[in-house]
């Protein structure tokens, strides 16, 4: 086959599993930075909960439910690499969730300052703008290209009264790639600390929270680790967490939890502390579902089979004569491919009536390729793209 990017099929070795993604068999799926594809492990593992519910009912908390719970917590420290394992990994419904958690936990006293990107998921920005009457100042470091935001940038911006700095580590309008290990270093150079929002990123591409020096980091189920919406990561270094007094709570973020005393609160020492209420066991299931394609392939090989898609999906839209907005540097890019038109809306209409499934961002169409696409996806999203009638 002759590849639009010269890419080496021996690169594209996973589409094996695609055939485990029932959404293939009538579209074309690009939209993976949104929501993952449903796999059949997920939904075999959902399907597992709902058979322990009604056989077992609440008897299978104590030996299933539970355990369930720590094997996820185990499996995803592994896959972001925490010293301390599961101790280090608080479970959550959603990353707004898991970033009030850490905004309630900050004394801003002497730190009134927390610093974020204009490229940043905007939920991340609303933590602190909604504590702005109460003296919190959110400083937004602009992106120069658009497409990246640089640390000297993020340098600038940090000082003595900073409590607090908050990037991504894939920009989520972009797919640039961050260097979070840099944006540690220059916000602990002020005593700062660091939080990360790899949404974008845990599951895409490799994430080592020890090499890259980052205090906190949150991820979760719903795009890049194939778990479906309502669970969430938030991982945090030990050493912090039990520095660190959650001005909100709840049971499950209690060392004591079965004591049932409404007089004391007894924190975990660890991440754990950050979380609140019960967890949703069935968005836990189809996690530990998504998290059997993950391990199996491992994040190493999955990112240079998505790294290969990705340089492929360029070189196929810009034959076309279209103009992807990406990192210029192909190291710097991830599985986020944007391409500027002028009505986004109708061409993402157009793609659907199509059977291409894509997405999109104020002023671009979103491409999403992931280990499941081939090829082939890319020419029948482009030709479609290019068939608009208006284009
Ligand atoms: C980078 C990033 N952060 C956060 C979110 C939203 O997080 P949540 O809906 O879990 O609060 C998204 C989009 O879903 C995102 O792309």
């Amino acid at each position: 086959m002759t590849l639009a990017s010269g890419v080496q099929p021996r690169a594209l070795g996973l589409a094996k599993y695609r055939g485990e993604f029932p959404i293939f068999r009538d579209r074309v799926y690009l939209n993976t930075c949104s929501l993952g594809a449903l796999g059949e492990r997920s939904r075999r593992k959902v399907a597992e909960f709902l058979d322990i519910w009604q056989s077992r009912g609440a008897s299978a908390w104590y030996d299933v439910w539970w355990e369930a719970l720590e094997d996820l917590r185990r499996r995803y420290g592994r896959i972001v690499n925490a010293a301390e394992g599961p101790a280090e990994i608080a479970l959550a419904p959603s990353i707004s969730v898991a970033l009030s958690a850490v905004a309630e936990s900050l004394d801003y006293k002497k730190r009134p300052k927390v610093v974020i990107t204009s490229l940043d998921f905007p939920t991340v920005a609303y933590q602190w703008l909604a504590k702005v009457r109460k003296g919190i100042e959110l400083v937004v470091v602009e992106s120069p290209d658009r497409i990246g935001v640089p640390v000297e940038a993020i340098a600038r911006a940090v000082d003595d009264r900073t409590a607090l700095v908050v990037t991504s580590h894939v920009y989520f309008t972009t797919g640039a790639i961050q260097d979070i290990k840099r944006v540690a270093q220059v916000t602990h150079a002020h005593g700062a600390l660091c939080l990360i929002d790899a949404y974008q990123s845990v599951g895409q591409i490799p994430v080592d929270v020890q090499d890259a020096g980052v205090d906190a980091l949150v991820a979760g189920g719903l795009k890049w680790l194939l778990g479906g919406p309502g669970i969430v990561f938030l991982y945090m270094r030990q050493a912090v967490a039990r520095h660190l007094e959650p001005g909100i709570s709840g049971w499950f973020g209690q060392r004591e939890q079965f004591a049932f005393d409404p007089r004391a609160l007894t924190f975990h020492d660890d991440a754990r502390r950050f979380e609140l209420g019960t967890p949703s066991l069935a968005a836990v299931y189809a996690q530990l579902g998504g998290l059997e394609y993950i391990d199996e392939i491992g994040v190493p090989a999955i990112r240079e089979t998505t790294a290969a898609l990705t340089e492929d999906l360029i070189a196929t839209v810009r034959a076309a004569g279209f103009t992807p907005k990406v990192a210029p540097e192909p190291e710097r890019r991830s599985a986020i491919v944007m391409i500027p038109m002028p009505d986004p809306a109708a061409s993402v209409r157009h793609l659907a009536a199509g059977g291409i499934v894509a997405d999109s961002r104020p002023g671009h169409v979103r491409f999403s390729p992931f280990f499941y696409n081939v090829q082939e996806d890319h020419v029948r999203a482009t030709e479609r793209l290019a068939s608009q009638p208006a284009h």
